[in-house]
Parts: C-alpha cells; structure tokens; sequence
C-alpha cells in the first residue's frame, strides 16, 4: 500500500472500496496494486497523465475489464463485477467519455433508452413525469424534455447523460472526464450537478484533467501515475501545484513531504486566520472613535503617489 497523507473515509466508512488491484493488457502493466476508497456522499477526483491507468480503473469498475488481481468491496461485500450489466446491479454506474445518447432522439427517449419500457409497465406520461423529476431533483437546466438532445448544449448533453445514468438508482457515478469539452459556464452547471449528486448520498467518482474542477468540487484527490497510487490528498489543503508535482512525479517524494507538511500546515492556516481575526479587531476600536484618521488618509496619500 501507498502511503496517503491524507487519508479520506476509512475503508470501513467506504461505500466502495479497491485493495491491490492490478491490470495488465498483454506486457503492459496498466494498473499495479491499486488501492481506492469512495464513501457516501464524498466526491473523490481521480486524476494522472495520459496512460496513468485511469480509464483501465474505470473499466475494471464498470464491468468491461477483469483484474488480475485484488479485490473490490462495494457495501462491505467482496464483489466481483464481471458485466456491465453486473455493475449496474450492484449500484455502480458510468458515465463514459462519449455520454452514448442519441442525437435525434428526445431528452425522455434518450433517459429510457434501453429501459425495460414494458417489464416496468412505464408508460409515456409516466416516463415524462420521471424525467422531469429526476431533472429538477438534479436542479437541471434542460429547456424542455421533448427538445432532440441534438439542440442540447455540451453540459446539457452531459446532465441528460447523468440523469440516465441514475435511472437505476446507484450508489456510487462515475463520471470520465465530465467537463473535458465544456466551456466555462456549463462546466459550472456540471460542477452544480456534482455537488447535487453529493448532496444526495451518491459516491462520486470523477476522473479530471482540469485542477479548477477538481478543487471547486472534490473532497478527495486520488493520483495515479504509471498505473501505481500516487498519494490520496485532500482537496480543500492541496494547492494545485502539489497535485501536479503528485501526478507529473515532479517532486518523487511528494507523498513523504505532504505526510510531514500536513500538521504544521494546517497550523499555519490556522495562525494566519487568527492573525487577521487580531488586526481587523485591534482596527475596531480606531474606526469607531477617531473617524477618517488612519486608514483613510494613508490610503488616499498612497494612491495619489
Ligand atoms: N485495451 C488495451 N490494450 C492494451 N493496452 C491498453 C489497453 N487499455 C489501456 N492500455 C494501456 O494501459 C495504460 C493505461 O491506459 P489508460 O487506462 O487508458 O490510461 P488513462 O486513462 O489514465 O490515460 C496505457 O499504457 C495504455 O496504453
Ligand atoms: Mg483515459
């Protein structure tokens, strides 16, 4: 195991966990020992280079590839995901890269699409009942359900593939790569829904190239590189200059250095923090008697200069 600095929910508080698990395709050794943990209700951002092993990770998880090696617990039960189909059972479902809707069909046809329309006796109406609800649930900006996701925006497109993606009712979403082709403000509008799915008690998976995102959104950053654990740090204490020396290698030891940096770090944030608390305080007292002494004056001498 690799050391985490940081280390986020216990595997006993894992709503899914990974212990050591490795993949190889032929001499390629795609993921070695690789450990990961995903609560309830906690967002872990998955990040690395190009070739570190995310998209073989998330396929092991959505039944596409089997290990090698290790093991997966999803609930405290060890499971084995040997399907697509199966990861859906079980809780877990993929949002992959390419959403997979179809552009003339309708926000409603492309949620049911592939449904057991008939087993469930869902009809029409109840169908758009649904997709209204699960939309606003999601707080979604979609104009209306019956619009061909052909006239959707690139975040829309993303929320209607989200809101399939929670059809079956999973614990833990994975999202590859969400906000990749987004521009600023739908990129917000996903980051929302992220926060939304949280907020409902989902695990979130989300594999990221973009730190803004992952800082706005994440409580926990797993880095892989070369297919290993690169540390597991976490978000809100970790600049994005520590996470790219973590998935670049810059810094080999980077994971040694945030284990021994944590505490005084915090320490620091907390004394700056009481610092400022003392001077706003000590400046009270001035603002309320003498008025227009201090700082004013300073200020407009200086800007003058
Ligand atoms: N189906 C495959 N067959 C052979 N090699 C693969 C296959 N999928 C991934 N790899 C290799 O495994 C490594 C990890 O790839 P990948 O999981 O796609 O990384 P990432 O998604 O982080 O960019 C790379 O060296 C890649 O070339
Ligand atoms: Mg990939």
């Amino acid at each position: 195991m690799s050391p985490s600095p940081t280390p986020p929910a216990g595997a006993a508080g894992s709503l899914l966990s990974l212990r050591g698990v490795s993949k190889s395709f032929g001499a390629v050794a795609a993921l070695t020992g690789v450990d990961l943990d995903v609560a309830a209700g906690e967002v872990v951002a998955l990040v690395g280079d190009n070739g570190a092993g995310k998209s073989t990770l998330v396929k092991v998880l959505s039944g596409v590839h089997a290990p090698d090696a290790g093991t997966i617990t999803f609930e405290s039960r060890e499971v084995s995901i040997p399907t697509p189909a199966a990861a859906q059972q079980l809780g877990i479902a993929t949002v992959f890269q390419d959403l997979a809707l179809c552009e003339n069909l309708n926000v409603i046809e492309n949620l049911f699409l592939g449904r057991e329309m008939r087993a469930l006796r869902l009809d029409d109406v109840a169908m758009e009942v649904r997709s209204r609800e699960l939309l606003t649930q999601l707080s979604a900006k979609i104009p209306s359900v019956e619009v061909p996701v052909a006239a959707l925006s690139g975040g829309q497109r993303q929320t209607v593939a989200i809101a399939r993606s929670l059809l079956g009712d999973p614990k833990v979403i994975i999202l590859d790569e969400p906000t990749a082709a987004l521009g600023v403000a739908q990129t917000a509008e996903v980051l929302n829904l992220i926060e939304r799915l949280k907020e409902r008690g989902h695990g979130v998976l989300m594999i990221s190239h973009n730190m803004a995102d992952v800082q706005a959104v994440a409580d926990t950053v797993a880095v892989l590189r070369l297919g290993r654990n690169n540390g597991v740090f976490d978000a809100r204490t970790t600049s994005a200059e520590e996470l790219v020396a973590a998935i670049t290698g810059a810094a080999d030891n980077v994971v040694s250095r945030r284990a021994g940096k944590a505490r005084p770090e915090a320490g620091d944030a907390e004394d700056a923090a009481e610092g400022a608390v003392d001077a706003a305080g000590a400046q009270e007292p001035a603002d309320d008697r003498p008025e227009r002494v201090a700082p004013g004056g300073l200020r407009k001498g200086a800007g003058d200069e």
